[in-house]
């Protein structure tokens, strides 16, 4: 079946670079295409989703079937961290929301905004990213009011949580203990993937995850 995955970033020369490296990867009948994006900004919220908009109607496509919010910063201020991994995921989640049909997912990514897994003892790791933790947290929280919303208005549109682990990756400035976001990224496609799933779910690799 061909697919029309499509990466955004907020350098365009950035999400080709990481295009052209899963290019062997990508089945011939499926075309990748990037879009500039920075969710910290309306405007480039609004023509991302006017060229995505654009691209499924030129390709005769009945609309975005995942949205994968990806987008995140772990360091900065606390204006700054919020800025992008809440109130942009927000506001990008409710541009793209009429794209998605019947049968969609919206994926949010998670992992350190598990609060149960910071209040148990040993904790999991030293508060060492604490806005980043609590915007997560904040992201947590808007998936399953997000979840519950889409169950009542009976779009058939999941939103679920997803923990990839701990990947080696900029975020974390490619942290020793980390795994390859290869392995990382197996539980994100498989849930892509999935039709017809569980909603308001938090999960990893292993299953469920804490809340
Ligand atoms: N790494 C881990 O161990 C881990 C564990 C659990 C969950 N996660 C989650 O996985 C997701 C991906 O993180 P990662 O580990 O792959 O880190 P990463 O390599 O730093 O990726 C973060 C991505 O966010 C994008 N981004 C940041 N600010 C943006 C903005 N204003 N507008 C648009 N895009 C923006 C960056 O894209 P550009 O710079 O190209 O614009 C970059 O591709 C995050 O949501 C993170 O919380 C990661």
């Amino acid at each position: 079946m061909s697919h029309l995955p499509l990466t955004g970033s907020r350098k365009l020369a950035s999400a080709e670079e990481a295009l052209a490296k899963f290019a062997s990867d990508i089945h011939p009948s499926s075309t990748a295409a990037t879009v500039r994006l920075d969710i910290t900004d309306a405007t480039s919220i609004q023509n991302a989703h006017d060229v995505v908009a654009k691209t499924l109607k030129e390709r005769n496509l009945p609309g975005l079937d995942v949205l994968v919010n990806n987008a995140a910063i772990a360091a900065g201020t606390p204006e700054a961290v919020y800025a992008t991994n809440v109130i942009g995921t927000a506001r990008l989640k409710d541009a793209f929301l009429p794209l998605i049909p019947k049968g969609g997912s919206i994926l949010n990514s998670s992992g350190l905004g598990s609060n149960t897994r910071f209040c148990q003892r040993p904790a999991i790791m030293p508060p060492t990213y604490p806005y980043y933790s609590s915007s997560k947290a904040a992201l947590n929280s808007l998936t399953v009011q997000w979840a519950l919303d889409e169950e009542q208005k009976g779009s058939g549109i999941r939103v679920i949580l997803i923990c990839p682990g701990l990947n080696a990756m900029n975020l974390n400035s490619y942290v020793e203990a980390g795994a390859s976001p290869a392995d990382g990224c197996k539980v994100i496609v498989k849930e892509a993937l999935t039709k017809d799933g569980k909603t308001s779910i938090f999960v990893h690799k292993g299953g469920e995850h804490l809340w």
